[in-house]
């Protein structure tokens, strides 16, 4: 029985994995022409629904109507030929390749009756793609020197180019500029008027309020109801989302900075478009927070402290004594720790369980006679882990490649706090994270302050800069424009020195 004011519809989808039920009769009706908003908390089962629709996953139970029609759906290349396409949370890009090779990957333009691949036509097809998601970057420039909000808007690219009628946008904006955000929903405006229906999964409240015309909540992998976006409120989604009231965002701002500790000296980066003459001194117990435009080199300089990135000059002090750091272990091995941004990158060892992946900075300490690893140490630290961020999984053997996105995150927050550092950089931490789990790794950051650590905090986001930072350093084009005190940080006081251009 076809109801056919749906362009797409799933119903009673079920989806078990090894210890998990992902989708527990969960659905979702999708309008022509609309956003539609798919929320929930870490591991609730969007991007598991969204697999399934895409063709990663074959469905346990569950249905599949398309205009009306049931279909199966065989995998993510019949579904591209169906009209649905999708953005993936963690981006998967060939670094290897071109942006247009990229794009039009296991289906390039053909010539000479499909013997040759046509990549005159391929890149300046590539070309009108780019500029129909307003990007302009050369369609040959191989996708591993983008930096990763370039890469979304390739993926963004591929999926326009399939004609698609349904697009899928698993937390397409978590690493991207105010500007490119923007950006984004002008491409989702004009898709839109074209007909597209569009999933919109992200944790940000203001976007889905903003651009969604209906949002869909799941919880425990069960659909818990559609509403109108208009007839919703942030608090009432947090509610519905979580299954109870969440009255505070951010802990209490009560940390009293002590000495200074840290301090780094003169810092140049050998590549000259990258931080320069960087100055800056931290307490003990004192949260630092950076603020700054994407492309203000925030992450390059940090990359550069804990010796991912070389330096031509400056110096490093921790406690008065000059630190040598050539690479990540020597950072490690004084005391600082590190939490990179893009986690598939730089930061999860996918094959490797949850124990290995919290373990993997600390096994140092966590041996017997300097060479047994102690295996029971081990696993009392990753529960506590576990349970101090609620960490979603049947178990700490379970690889962390099949946890939900913001779970991931929370393992690698695990893995730093285990080291026990003396200084911790956070770059982005609660990137992907849902709102009741972001209230948790503040109180746990706020926490490792008044242990008396000295925390330095990237984040994108005006708010949690301005509800975490004791002080709030400010980033623009490489330099360090200015420090406002915690109490004093605003929205157009950080905006204005992030804008600070030379
Ligand atoms: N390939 C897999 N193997 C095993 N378990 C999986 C796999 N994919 C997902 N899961 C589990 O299914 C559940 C739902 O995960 P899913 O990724 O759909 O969550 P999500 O709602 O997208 O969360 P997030 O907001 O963190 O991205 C989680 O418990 C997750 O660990
Ligand atoms: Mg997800």
């Amino acid at each position: 029985m076809a109801d056919t004011q749906y362009r797409l519809e799933m119903r009673g989808v079920v989806k078990t994995f090894p210890g998990v039920k992902a989708l527990d009769h969960a659905q979702l009706r999708l309008k022509p022409g609309t956003v539609h908003a798919l929320m929930g908390e870490n591991g609730a089962g969007k991007s598991t629904l969204m697999k399934c629709m895409f063709g990663i996953y074959k469905m346990d139970e569950g249905e599949i109507f398309y205009e009306g029609k049931p279909v199966k759906i065989k995998d993510p290349l019949d579904a591209l030929h169906k009209g649905i396409a999708m953005v993936h949370q963690e981006l998967q890009p060939i670094p290897a390749r071109s942006v247009g090779e990229n794009i039009f990957l296991g289906r390039y333009p053909k010539k000479f009756g499909g013997l040759f691949v046509d990549h005159k036509k391929m890149y300046s097809d590539t070309e009108k793609l780019l500029k129909k998601v307003r990007m302009d970057f050369d369609p040959k420039q191989h996708v591993g020197t983008l930096s990763v909000s370039q890469m979304q808007s390739v993926e963004i690219a591929k999926a326009v180019s399939a004609n698609c009628k349904v697009l899928i946008l698993d937390e397409p904006t978590s690493s991207l500029t105010a500007k490119e955000v923007e950006a984004l929903f002008r491409i989702i405006e004009d898709l839109k008027a074209e007909g597209v229906s569009i999933v919109y999964i992200s944790h940000k409240m203001d976007e889905i309020l903003r651009i969604s015309d209906e949002v869909t909540i799941m919880r425990d992998g069960q659909y818990i109801g559609t509403w109108d976006a208009k007839e919703l409120t942030t608090d009432m989604i947090i509610t519905k989302m979580v299954g109870r009231e969440l009255t505070n965002l951010f802990p209490p701002k009560i940390n009293q900075p002590g000495e200074v500790v840290f301090k780094v000296e003169d810092f140049t980066s050998i590549n000259p478009k990258s931080f320069r003459d960087i100055n800056f001194e931290l307490r003990a117990g004192e949260i630092l927070c950076v603020g700054g435009l994407v492309g203000a080199q925030r992450t390059e300089l940090m990359e550069g402290i804990f010796g991912i990135r070389s330096h031509s000059k400056g110096k490093i002090y921790y406690k008065g004594k000059e630190l040598k750091i050539r690479r990540p272990k020597d950072a490690i091995d004084q005391g600082i720790a590190m939490l990179t941004e893009d986690r598939r990158a730089t930061g999860i060892m996918g094959v490797l369980s949850i124990a290995d992946n919290i373990s993997i900075a600390s096994l140092k300490k966590y041996r017997d006679f300097g060479f047994l690893i102690n295996n029971r140490k081990i696993e009392n630290l990753v529960q506590d882990n576990v349970k101090k961020m609620n960490i979603k999984a049947p178990s700490s053997k379970t690889l962390i490649q099949s946890l939900s996105g913001g779970n991931q995150q929370k393992v690698l927050i695990g893995r730093w706090l285990a080291n026990n550092p003396d200084v911790l950089i956070l770059d982005e931490p609660t990137r992907g994270i849902d709102v009741g789990a972001k209230y948790e790794i503040y109180c746990i950051i706020s926490e490792l302050a008044k242990e008396g650590k000295a925390i330095i905090l990237i984040s994108s986001e005006m708010s949690e800069l301005i509800g975490m930072a004791d002080r709030v350093m400010v980033m623009c084009d490489g330099r360090i424009t200015g420090f406002i005190d915690g109490k004093d940080a605003t929205q157009e006081n950080i905006m204005e020195l992030a804008t600070q251009f030379a």
